[in-house]
């Protein structure tokens, strides 16, 4: 078995090799973005173990981030995964590998608990549980929470407070990116921007005396499964409904999306349970190579 660069010609093989391996990630939908997309400042890699022509392995990496990881069903426990995480780890400059919540670019937030196979590798390889996180799930059904009027009505009552609250455009993204960078993460900038260019451009946001104070985007990361994230609300703007009626529009947005209404890698679990009827839907754990 021989480690090499997995290229855009082996995307097709690729694709169905992850569907097999990780049967809880949609990964068919999103297998080009995890592998070949943007991985903002980080440098990534994408590595396919090869025996002659057919792909038995694969593997994405971004700065210290393993995105990735699989391996054949029918060829597992042969030393493959290994060998693709140690070339992996070779290239991290001796800074300890993370697995899975890659910020920006991410199939999920962390090891799903229910890969038992991958828990057992990486406890032999020895990385550690830094924490758990989960993502919930807002049914998009028949949800008296989720509908055009619930949002128009809170809407209104916002106005009131003269607050403006619309889809974003185009000609907003410098200014929201700015805002999403300065007053959060990069991470989310890098995100938003992804929803914001996306095929649905699922981004509100909210202004006050022509100032962006809150935003909320949907189908950024993992682009084509209407994961929900990231929102924010401006510190000196949180408590007045707009976090609540930009969750709204955006989950209305990714309604008929086959993983809408997921919530990915949340914070404040009751403020989406009241806000939207979302519930735990997956577990991660967040692991993290030993120190050498
Ligand atoms: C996790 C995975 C990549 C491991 O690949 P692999 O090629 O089978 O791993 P290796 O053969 O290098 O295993 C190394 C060691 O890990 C441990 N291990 C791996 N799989 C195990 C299992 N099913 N049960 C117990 N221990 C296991 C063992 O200690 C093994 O050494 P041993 O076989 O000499 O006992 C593979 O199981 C897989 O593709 N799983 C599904 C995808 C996944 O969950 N990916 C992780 C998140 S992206």
């Amino acid at each position: 078995v021989q480690i090499g660069p997995l290229l855009l010609p082996h995307l097709g093989s690729a694709r169905a090799l992850l569907a097999r391996a990780l049967p809880y990630d949609a990964v068919s939908l999103v297998a080009s973005e995890k592998l070949f997309g943007d991985n903002g400042s980080r440098r990534g890699v994408a590595l396919g173990a090869f025996e002659g022509d057919s792909l038995v392995g694969v593997a994405a990496a971004a700065g210290r981030w393993l995105k990735l990881l699989a391996v054949a069903p029918t060829r597992v426990r042969q030393g493959i995964g290994s060998t693709l995480l140690k070339t992996i780890q070779a290239a991290s400059e001796g800074r300890p590998l993370r697995v899975g919540d890659h910020p920006g670019n991410y199939l999920s937030p962390g090891l799903d608990v229910r890969y038992q196979a991958a828990r057992l590798f990486f406890e032999h390889h020895q990385f550690r549980e830094m924490g758990q996180v989960e993502n919930l799930r807002a049914p998009l059904e028949s949800n008296p929470l989720v509908t055009e009027a619930r949002a128009d009505a809170l809407c209104r009552q916002l106005e009131a407070q003269r607050y403006i609250v619309r889809r974003a455009e185009l000609g907003d993204r410098d200014r929201l990116l700015r805002f999403a960078e300065n007053v959060f993460a990069p991470a989310w900038a890098f995100e938003l921007d992804l929803a914001l260019r996306g095929p649905r451009r699922a981004v509100h946001i909210a202004l006050r005396d022509g100032s962006v104070v809150a935003f909320a985007a949907a189908d950024g990361n993992n682009q084509g499964l209407g994961w929900f994230g990231p929102a924010g609300t401006a510190p000196e703007h949180r408590g007045a409904g707009l976090g609540e009626v930009l969750l709204i529009r955006c989950l209305l947005d990714v309604r008929h999306l086959s993983e809408g209404g997921v919530i990915a890698w949340i914070g404040p679990q009751a403020f989406y349970a009241r806000a939207c009827g979302a519930a735990p839907d997956r577990r991660f754990l967040q692991l993290e190579a030993a120190k050498s």
